[in-house]
């Protein structure tokens, strides 16, 4: 189901765990990884092999916002949508984003290269508002800083 790399990194991991299921987060970053989404093979596959229920593995991928179920663009633009951000105009940061991207919440661009997500709060609500993309943190966002990140990533 992975390469070969990856069979060998979901073996070693659920050496660490005194239950195989207990492995199922950073299983599932396992399969993103290497298909840029979970699949629905993933989900089977991963349940399979954590001795779970297909159903478990599925509540588990669509609770958690850091996955996707289906394909994504290369840099995911996460802003946080919670109070602190919501407060300090984190609605103003996506509609910039949207306008700039010509793409809505959840869409990716033609080129396959942002999609824009909002996400619930990234534990970083003294510094509002929030944008987070891929596994980089910008906080204190502004317009201006989006204009630079997305244009420095294209
Ligand atoms: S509310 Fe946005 S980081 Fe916490």
């Amino acid at each position: 189901m992975f390469t070969q790399a990856n069979e060998t990194k979901l073996d070693e991991l659920i050496t660490h765990y005194p239950v195989k299921r207990s492995a199922v987060l950073p299983a599932l970053y396992i399969a993103q990884e290497e298909h840029g989404y979970v699949t629905d093979d993933d989900v089977k596959y991963i349940a399979q092999r954590l001795d779970m229920r297909v159903n478990e593995v599925e509540e588990v991928v669509t609770f958690y916002t850091m996955y996707s179920r289906k394909p994504v663009g290369q840099y995911k633009l996460q802003v946080c949508r919670t109070l602190s951000c919501a407060l300090l105009g984190a609605e103003k940061i996506a509609e910039h984003i949207e306008h700039k991207l010509d793409i809505g919440i959840g869409e990716t661009t033609k080129d396959g290269k942002f999609t824009l997500m909002e996400v619930e709060c990234l534990g970083y609500c003294d510094l509002a508002p929030c944008l987070q993309v891929n596994f980089d943190y910008h906080e204190k966002v502004t317009t201006e800083d989006v204009d630079g990140l997305i244009e420095g990533l294209k």
